[in-house]
């Protein structure tokens, strides 16, 4: 849709069954009309080295870039491995943050939501991100935080988001993060 907002919704997970990824599919189904989610995984990013980065960006990293840069937020999903972000994830993002000041991170707004099936809903690795995505001067969005605790419960074997809460919670923040970002452009 023309003058959509447009937002690359990037999961912290390979997993197949993630919930995740299910809970940016979930985002992307009760998203209205007017917002763009595209569903982003990072299977084929390699491990971040300097010296191949000396030699030009591999072309998955290279592909990354190009899906990032246009969009008007990203939209991060993020498992909680002990206590942090995945090494997936924070990974990609090494790669996404190059070159300095000049990535297409750089500045881009980002909200920030988790999905586990303990309790803590992922509230620990979340912080973690956030202070990733600062290093990288992505405004955040603030309020709105989404923490997907007890996922086991929430989501359907088709991995289809169920809880009508959870889906409140999430149809919310997606609205919130639209206007946010429509206000951080005037
Ligand atoms: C290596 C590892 C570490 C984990 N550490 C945590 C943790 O610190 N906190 C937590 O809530 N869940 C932890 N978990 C459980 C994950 O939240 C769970 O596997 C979750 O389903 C992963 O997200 P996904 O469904 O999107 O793949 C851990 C799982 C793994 C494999």
């Amino acid at each position: 849709m023309k003058g959509a907002t447009r937002i690359a919704g990037v999961s912290g997970s390979l997993r197949k069954g993630s919930y995740n990824t299910a809970a940016l599919r979930a985002a992307a189904n009760l998203a209205p009309e007017d917002i763009e989610i595209d569903i982003i995984t990072l299977e084929d990013i390699p491990l971040f080295n300097e010296d191949v980065e000396a030699k030009g960006f591999p072309d998955p990293v290279v592909r990354l870039h190009e899906t990032i840069r246009p969009v008007d937020g990203v939209l991060f999903s993020t498992p909680e491995y002990n206590y942090s972000i995945p090494g997936v994830l924070k990974n990609a993002i090494d790669w996404l943050s190059r070159p300095e000041r000049k990535s297409s991170i750089y500045k881009k707004p980002a909200a920030i939501m988790g999905a586990t099936p303990s309790m803590i809903g992922t509230a620990r690795a979340q912080a973690h991100l956030r202070q990733v995505a600062y290093y990288n001067a992505m405004p955040l969005l603030a309020s709105s935080e989404v923490l997907i605790f007890r996922a086991g419960e929430k989501f359907d074997d088709d991995g289809r988001l169920q809880d009508e809460e959870t889906k409140k919670f999430l149809a919310d923040m997606i609205i919130d993060f639209r206007d946010w970002i429509r206000r951080l452009r005037t």
